[in-house]
This record gives C-alpha cells, sequence and structure tokens, in this order.
C-alpha cells in the first residue's frame, strides 16, 4: 500500500508518522532545522517562506507546547496562523471532523496541524482531501490517540544529534509508560531509522507493549538493568487519561520503582542527557533534582521544537 504522507515521487507531502520516511528524509528535516535555529536569534523573527499561506490550528487535545511551538514557528515563517477554539467551536454542536474541515479549505486553509485523541484522525483527514481534490491542502499529524507524534520525535532526533553528534554507537533508554506513549512509537521508529545502536524499553509489564521486541527494542523491567551504561535518558510520564482501570499501585510505588533520581540517573553514563516530551509529574517518573539538573536538556528540545517545525512546514510547502 502506498504510503499516504508521500506523492507520486516519494517526497513528503503531508507528515503523518515517522513510519515508512527514509534516514535520508529525517536528515533532511534535521538539517533544515539547523538552518532555522538563527532565525530565533535575530531582531527579527521572520522569513518569507509561507508568506500568503494560511495554517490552521486544530488541537481537539489539549497542548501547551505542541500548539504553541507550532504557531511560533508558522508565524515565523510569516504565515497568517489561524487556532481554532475546539471548545466554543461547532464541534461541540455535533459537527463531524470532516465537515469542519471542508469549511475551513472553503475558507482557502493551505496547512492543518492536527491534534486528535483519536488514532488515524489526520490520516481520515488525508484521505478526505485525496477523495475531494484537494490533496495540495498539507496535513500535519501533532499527535493522534497514542499512534504517533511525528514532530517530537524528530525534535527528539534533533536534541539528541545536538547532544551526542553521531546516532551510531547510543544506547537509549525510554522509560515509562510506553504502552500510551505515541512519542515511544515515534521515537523508536526515528531511533531505528538514524541507525542507534540499541534502544531500550524501561517499565512495568502492564505499562509495555507486547510488540516491542519485534521492533527491534531490548525490554528491561528494572530502572536500574535499563539505565546502565545508557547515553540518552528519555523520561515518559504516566498517561492516565488513556488508561483503562488501574494499572499500578500507586504513583508513590511507581516512583519508588522507576523514578528518576540523582541516585539512578548516576547508572547511566556521566555525559548521559535525560529528555522529557512533557509535561512533566515531578516526584512520580522523574525527581526535581533530575528534571532541574545538569544532565537535563528538557527546555532545549523544547527550543529546538520551533526549528523543526519550522523545517517541517516549509518542506511540506515545497521549499
Ligand atoms: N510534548 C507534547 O506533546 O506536549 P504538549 O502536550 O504540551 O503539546
Amino acid at each position: 500500500m502506498p504510503n499516504p504522507q508521500l506523492n507520486a515521487h516519494g517526497e513528503l507531502a503531508h507528515l503523518l508518522s515517522i513510519d515508512g520516511l527514509s534516514r535520508d528524509i529525517l536528515t533532511r528535516i534535521l538539517d533544515t532545522a539547523s538552518s532555522f535555529l538563527e532565525v530565533s536569534d535575530r531582531d527579527v523573527k521572520k522569513v518569507p517562506l509561507l508568506r500568503g499561506k494560511s495554517v490552521f490550528n486544530l488541537f481537539f487535545e489539549n497542548s501547551t507546547r505542541t500548539r504553541t511551538t507550532f504557531e511560533i514557528a508558522a508565524k515565523r515563517l510569516s504565515a497568517d496562523v489561524i487556532n481554532l477554539d475546539v471548545a466554543r467551536s461547532s464541534t461541540a454542536k455535533g459537527e463531524t471532523l470532516l465537515d469542519t474541515i471542508d469549511n475551513l479549505v472553503a475558507m482557502h486553509a493551505d496547512m492543518f496541524v492536527v491534534r486528535h485523541a483519536a488514532s488515524g484522525a489526520p490520516y481520515l483527514i488525508v484521505d478526505h482531501l485525496r477523495r475531494t481534490g484537494r490533496s495540495d491542502v498539507r496535513v500535519v499529524n501533532a499527535g493522534d490517540g497514542r499512534h504517533a507524534h511525528p514532530t517530537q520525535g524528530l525534535l527528539d532526533m534533533y536534541t539528541i544529534r545536538h547532544y551526542k553528534k553521531d546516532f551510531a554507537h547510543l544506547t537509549v533508554a525510554i522509560v515509562g509508560d510506553i504502552l500510551h506513549s505515541r512519542v515511544a512509537r515515534s521515537d523508536i521508529l526515528a531511533l531505528n531509522t538514524m541507525g542507534v545502536a540499541e534502544v531500550r524499553a524501561v517499565g512495568p509489564q502492564t505499562l509495555l507493549p507486547t510488540a516491542l521486541e519485534k521492533m527491534g527494542v531490548r525490554v528491561c523491567h528494572d530502572l536500574h538493568d535499563g539505565l546502565r551504561g545508557c547515553d540518552v535518558v528519555i523520561m515518559l510520564r504516566l498517561q492516565n487519561e488513556r488508561m483503562n482501570g488501574t494499572l499500578l499501585p500507586s504513583a508513590r510505588e511507581y516512583f519508588k520503582c522507576y523514578g528518576l533520581t540523582p541516585k539512578t540517573l548516576a547508572l547511566a553514563k556521566p555525559d548521559a542527557i535525560v529528555m522529557h516530551p512533557g509535561p512533566m509529574n515531578r516526584g512520580v517518573e522523574i525527581a526535581s533534582e533530575v528534571a532541574d539538573g545538569p544532565q537535563a536538556v528538557i527546555l532545549p528540545q523544547v527550543t529546538f521544537g520551533i526549528a523543526v517545525r519550522m523545517a517541517v512546514m516549509s518542506i511540506l510547502a515545497g521549499n
């Protein structure tokens, strides 16, 4: 089956998932992001690459980092940005997602940035645009259910490349609620594509999906085994909003077994970096001493996210 995010020439037309994207495409996005990083340091933080284009932010689920950095990125590319206020939109009166899309296309939308609780919602939009002859309108997945969060995966790769330079010899541990995490799925796909030496998934059995080993991931139920000798530690929060029933005894127990503290972080390499996509739950998956400590690169991840999202939108717009 053809990859719906690529056009007939194998170029990126939409960004829906890391799945099926080559190392060349990922590297091109990261290299393009590098060229945008300095735009944020200019007096006039703008380039005209999306001048005259309308970018619609459609966030049907809460967001702080992704929604805001997409808005900043689009504005730095000189696009007109429209943030649909979903809570006050006609979605609340029963309008379907695709009717909303048709109406926004009628307002001359050029790009949709979509976050939705339903896995696959951005794919549905891409398919609808194709069937209605509007494949020129671009779609970026800003997180769909527990399926994918490709720009988070890309900004995580950007962060790792920034601090570690070469992917080939790295051991990366992803710790926490991997079962419900679209970030973990996107990171694992991207890390494998970029050719890291080892990806470890660390967490209790109830929070790890069964298919991890098929993805080439080493599964560790013991935090100490998982962290030993790592170059990169990616911490994930417990995604209670996606859990059906209780999968853990308590947050306190969880922190005791899987919380990243100065003592457990000492098992990783001395120059290991600590990442977290946010939002963090301090005292649940990460101690404040680590979150605010010298090895944390959690806030630089957010800053890099602007450049990476500029790169994605610019490439999709044909630049
Ligand atoms: N990392 C991430 O997706 O954060 P937000 O939910 O705040 O966008």
